[in-house]
């Protein structure tokens, strides 16, 4: 068995990773670790709950992982900091779901061969990405970046109709993530802790999802941001924390990348993260030979082709977390890499830092190598993110 510490306990971990683990097979949750008292209490409760419904469902069927499935819930283990249970327990793999800026907690355990997965963005800001790379790149410990959306049936199939030669060669890649925004959730809003607004929040996933479907294998070469709204505030004020406040991240952010192949091909991919509504097409595949179209949120996926025919392409259902967090399991357990490593993950970071330098800088294209330089001038993560952001343009609605 693979066994894993969760860190951070809240809201993702409670919902999404915490009801997954009974199905995952391999997976052992021995530890909880949250430095909120109230946070380990509810998340153990949930635990024994979801466990004991999970061994009740497989009583007859599989009467020895029920019995495993209530021994391991019963068992568990509660911390308030990582260092006291990497002390206490042995562990092969850490679930950080704690808020981005935590997220760089883990060097440490990285360094010492302990495998991680981390919940999306990679780290508060490239600075700290950086950090969390070189010590994956320095003790080769299993890392995975977590974006569930490549794991999503929707993207997945997406993927398949693309490497399939479904549409011919893809040239435009088209993906939003988009709702009205987190105004329940203080930290959200709080560039000191998340590294940014709705750009390293949604847009994350849209970048990492659309460079899955172009192929992972392209790099990332050129940055823009674009109109109408690029990096911006739509609104002035929002409800936040129990009042109307101003705010200082952008609720929505739209930009274009380049994603070159080794032949000097590209994909185009725009990409859209807002909390400000929707403004682009969810979801598009434009190759030579026809185009993907969808709605991910309803599962309809359908392809058209050269001569206007369109085929639906019937969507699996599966749990996109389930399915992740089986991925990172079972790579441990083999000692493989993970399709989303930190490679993936320090590229996105980078994508991302180098969207709010094009805004900055008036919607320029911006390289990856233009971001790093730019980055590495500052020594802390906190003086890039606040000049990062100064670029957020604010106040046109045009
Ligand atoms: N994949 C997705 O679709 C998705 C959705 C929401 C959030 N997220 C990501 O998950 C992460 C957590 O978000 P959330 O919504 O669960 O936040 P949250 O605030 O609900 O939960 C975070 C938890 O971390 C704990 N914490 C804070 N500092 C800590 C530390 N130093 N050590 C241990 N625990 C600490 C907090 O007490 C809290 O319980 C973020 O990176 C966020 O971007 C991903």
């Amino acid at each position: 068995m693979v066994k894993i510490a969760a860190v951070g306990t809240g809201s993702i971990f409670q919902r999404m990773h915490l009801p997954s683990y009974p199905s995952v097979e391999g997976a052992e949750l021995v530890a909880l670790v949250d430095v909120s008292d109230q946070s380990l209490k509810a998340t153990k409760k949930l635990m024994l709950q979801l466990y004991e419904d999970k061994a009740k469902e497989l009583e007859t069927v599989d009467p020895d992982r029920a019995e495993l499935l209530r021994a391991a819930a019963s068992s568990i283990k509660t911390y308030s900091s990582l260092e006291a249970a990497l002390g206490a327990e042995q562990i092969d793999l850490l679930d950080v779901c704690t808020p981005p800026k935590y997220h760089e907690q883990v060097v440490d355990a990285i360094k010492r061969g302990v495998g991680v997965m981390v919940e999306k963005p990679m780290a508060y800001s490239y600075i700290e990405a950086k950090r969390i790379w070189d010590a994956v790149k320095e003790s080769h410990a299993f890392y995975q970046h977590n974006e569930q959306e490549i794991f999503d049936p929707f993207y997945y199939t997406s993927r398949k109709v693309v490497q399939g030669g479904g549409v011919g060669e893809p040239l435009l890649v088209s993906v939003s993530f988009a709702h009205y925004g987190p105004e329940n959730r203080k930290w959200f809003w709080d560039w000191t802790v998340s590294g940014g607004g709705t750009l390293v929040d949604m847009a994350t996933h849209s970048i990492t999802v659309g460079w899955f479907l172009a192929g992972f294998e392209k790099r990332i070469t050129q940055v823009r941001t674009v109109a109408p709204h690029g990096i911006s505030q739509r609104m002035s004020d929002r409800l936040i924390d129990g009042r109307f406040r101003s705010f200082e991240v952008e609720d929505d952010a739209h930009l274009e990348l380049r994603l070159e192949g080794e032949k000097g091909d590209w994909v185009t991919l725009l990409a859209e993260g807002s909390w400000s509504g929707r403004d682009s097409i969810p979801f598009m595949v434009q190759g030579t030979a026809g185009v993907i179209k969808g709605e991910p949120e309803n599962r309809k996926l359908e392809v058209v082709d050269a001569f206007g025919y369109e085929r639906e392409v019937a969507v699996p259902k599966w749990n996109s977390f389930e399915m992740e967090l089986s991925n990172a399991v079972s790579c441990v357990k083999d000692g493989t890499r993970s399709i989303s490593d930190e490679d993936i993950g320090l590229q996105t970071t980078v994508a991302m830092g180098a969207a709010y330098l094009s805004e900055l800088k008036g919607r320029v294209a911006v390289t990856p190598e233009e971001f790093r330089d730019f980055a590495e001038t500052f020594d802390g993560g906190e003086e890039l993110v606040k000049a990062l952001i100064k670029g957020v343009k604010k106040g046109d609605n045009s």
